[in-house]
């Protein structure tokens, strides 16, 4: 059975790498061939860890080769990443990992290449550390990054952007968000410790749970009956900021799958529009606000062009999450970084700029607009903003600051990492009354 969930992973990872499809998609293609949960975890393990070390590891293949494999075997040259993966990231016993992988090739039906997947193993073996210094020795091999992200990084960030780049490939402890209407978070901490699992209360954020491991959180106690959502702590700056209070008509003009919408209304008692462009993403929303038990209008339809959904009364408050390039959660969501191009930012940036310039008409006199990203680049970020600013006299930026990350031009980055959360992007913007 190992064979075969390593081949099925092999077969997955050239997907994600080199055929542009999602981590997701493989794996729910992928999983339902597993009957037992222990060869699904050993999938996930390994498609997730293969997607996030492929830029340090495919590179590092290609040398050990005369002629790549990577177009011609794409199956057998993944199963290769995968085997130095397991061999330097999982820390698979020397003998146990190249063995599974020779096995592997086997399950692939590709019996001749045995041979050379087994030489190919021995000599990074052999020679493992001057393989290891010289991945070390560029910013893109060393942490696993595409070279265009990294420069942007350390242009954006300089002093950060090591510590950045080691926080995407670090796992990510699992964050829930207690649902205030159904629970007191000290009584969901000592439910979920009854359990045995290790949940701490987050030392800043009100509503945040900490458990240092993910796990499958439906069989977490208090799942069905809506006591708690899956949210990064950075993600829950957003209602603190909100300032929120009952009677207020919010937008939430990007809202699937409704993580802060669900916060905003956990919160208040406010009347939520949720918009949302992608109808299949908006069906998410209805589920996360049944299983919460709670309400908002759901709106199908496009942010920047409201004519087709706004009943003309102003928002008291308009949550733009805007779509991005997320570069802040890459170590949640380790294939994004294979799948972002350096041209796409641009088409972010002008969908981004188009979105705020049109919902900043919709929001009433006095009230506030939280631009938000879970980006890590300043294009995406303080530029969006500062052009709103620039363009909008009645347009102001409210200051704050929060006990981690750091002030950008406009608004408040939180790098990935910092306090343990995902990169988000703030900015507070008021319009004058
Ligand atoms: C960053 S996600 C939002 C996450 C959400 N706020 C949460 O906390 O769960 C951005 C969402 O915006 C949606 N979107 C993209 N373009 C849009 C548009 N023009 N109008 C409305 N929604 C859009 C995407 O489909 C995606 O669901």
């Amino acid at each position: 059975m190992k064979a075969d969930t390593r081949a099925l992973a092999a077969r997955g990872l050239a997907e994600i790498a080199l055929r542009g499809a999602s981590l997701r998609e493989v794996m729910e293609r992928s999983a339902p061939r597993l009957p037992d949960p222990r060869d699904r975890a050993l999938l996930m393990a390994l498609l997730s860890e293969g997607a996030r070390w492929w830029l340090r590891f495919d590179p590092a293949v290609d040398d050990l080769l005369e002629k790549s494999l990577r177009h011609k075997e794409p199956a057998v040259h993944a199963l290769l990443v995968l085997g130095l993966v397991q061999l330097e990231i999982l820390e698979l016993r020397d003998y146990a990992a190249v063995a599974a992988t020779v096995e592997a090739v086997r399950a692939l039906k590709r019996p001749p290449l045995a041979g050379l997947v087994n030489a190919v193993l021995r000599r990074w073996q052999r020679e493992r550390e001057s393989r290891l210094a010289k991945l070390d020795a560029r910013p893109q091999t060393r942490h696993a990054h595409p070279a265009w992200l990294a420069t942007a990084l350390q242009r954006d960030w300089p002093q950060q952007a090591e510590a950045v780049m080691t926080a995407d490939n670090n796992e990510p402890p699992l964050m829930l968000r207690v649902n205030r209407r159904r629970s007191e978070r000290e009584a969901l901490i000592a439910r979920l410790q009854a359990a045995g699992y290790a949940a701490t209360a987050h030392p800043w954020l009100a509503d945040a749970l900490v458990l240092p491991h993910s796990s499958d959180v439906t069989r977490l106690p208090g799942f069905d009956d809506g006591l708690f959502a899956v949210q990064d702590g950075a993600a829950q700056v957003a209602a603190d900021l909100a300032d929120l209070h009952d009677g207020l008509r919010v937008l939430d003009a990007c809202a699937a799958p409704g993580g802060k919408a669900c916060h905003l209304l956990e919160r208040a008692d406010i009347a939520l529009t949720a918009l949302e462009f992608d109808p299949a993403r908006a069906e998410r929303i209805r589920q996360n606000l049944m299983r919460l038990r709670l309400d908002a209008k759901i709106v199908t339809g496009d942010a920047g062009a409201p004519k087709g959904w706004w009943d003309g009364r102003p928002f008291d408050r308009i949550l733009l999450d805007a779509p991005c390039s997320a570069s802040g959660v890459l170590r949640r969501r380790p294939d994004v970084r294979l799948h972002r191009r350096e041209s796409d930012i641009a088409a972010m940036q002008a969908q981004q700029r188009r979105l705020l310039a049109a919902l900043w008409p919709l929001l009433a006199p006095g009230g506030r607009l939280l631009y938000v990203t879970c980006s890590v680049l300043r294009a995406e970020n303080e530029a969006i903003v500062g052009e709103l600013l620039a363009a909008q006299a009645d347009a102001q930026a409210v200051p704050f600051t929060l006990p981690v990350g750091q002030p950008a031009a406009v608004g408040w980055q939180i790098l990935p990492g910092d306090g343990d959360l995902d990169g988000m992007y703030y900015a507070v913007l008021q319009k004058s009354r």
